[in-house]
């Protein structure tokens, strides 16, 4: 059974990495995808014919509001919003410049809070799915990611408390948290990734395997997504030994 046929579904950060993927698994799912991000070439590249597209920067209300809009408009429904858009920093906390961290809280915290809100009167209508895209580092704090560590940890915590809003109206609210995937995440981010971690991507997952992975936990309405499912081992030694894994980390 195809759960997700003639589901329209809203993909932030389509135009690229994991959104890109996450257009093309749905489309063949059947679904109908709304794709936005700010790369119209990259945009159009991604979309299928049948697939609309709204470009445009997401810290911008009237482009969070023209998506929710026009997406509603064209397909007379929302059923999924999938904020997956996001970008990293490597710059130290005592290094990143604060209008900076702001501007990161503004797309990776902000901007899906706002489009959630939006979405929210079509989601009920549809007892539909929300989608948080967060990161492993939004379940243990990266020392090399550290603003954007906090941005996810924020997303984190406000989706379980969407899950706990929304819930008993029919709405399903999911975070995922993917470890290492393969995308030009570290190009796109602020400063530089340590030589560790940017000559490890052998470990990385694929973004259409991520992607697989967020589809599936829609299909079958999953409160969290762990992908690679690997990394719940480093969550648990987390929430276990926080001081072994922290000092571990350090060492990164
Ligand atoms: N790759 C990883 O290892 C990894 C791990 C954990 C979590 N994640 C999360 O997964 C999500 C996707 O990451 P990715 O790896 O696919 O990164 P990516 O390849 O850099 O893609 C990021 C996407 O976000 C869009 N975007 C960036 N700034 C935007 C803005 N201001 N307005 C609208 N769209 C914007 C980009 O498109 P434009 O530039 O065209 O706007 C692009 O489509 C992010 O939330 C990221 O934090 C990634």
């Amino acid at each position: 059974m195809n759960l997700l046929r003639g589901k329209v579904v809203i993909v932030t950060g389509a135009s690229d990495g994991i959104g890109a993927k996450l257009a093309a698994t749905l489309r063949e799912r059947g679904a109908k995808v709304c794709l936005s991000a700010r790369n119209e070439g990259r945009l159009a590249a991604a979309a299928g014919p049948d697939d609309l597209v709204i470009p445009g920067d997401l810290t911008d209300d009237a482009v969070r509001r023209a998506i929710i809009s026009k997406t509603a408009g064209h397909w007379g429904t929302i059923d999924v919003l999938i904020n997956n858009a996001g970008r990293g920093s490597y710059l130290a906390p005592s290094e990143e410049p604060v209008e900076e961290a702001r501007a990161l809280f503004d797309l990776n915290f902000f901007a899906p809070l706002a489009l959630a809100q939006l979405a929210t009167p079509h989601l009920r209508r549809s007892r539909g799915s929300l989608v948080n895209v967060s990161s492993i580092a939004g379940q243990i704090s990266l020392p090399w990611l550290p603003v954007y560590s906090a941005s996810k940890f924020a997303l984190a915590a406000i989706t379980t408390a969407q899950r706990a809003e929304l819930r008993r109206e029919g709405v399903h609210v999911m975070g995922v948290f993917p470890g290492y995937v393969d995308t030009d995440f570290q190009r796109h981010a602020s400063g530089t990734a340590p030589a560790v971690i940017a000559g490890n991507r052998r470990f990385a997952v694929t973004a259409v395997e991520c992607a697989e992975a967020i589809v599936t936990g829609i299909e079958h309405r999953r409160n969290t997504v762990v992908t690679p499912r690997a990394g719940w081992l480093l969550v648990w030694a987390n929430r276990l030994f926080p001081g072994v894994v922290e000092a571990r980390l350090e060492r990164v």
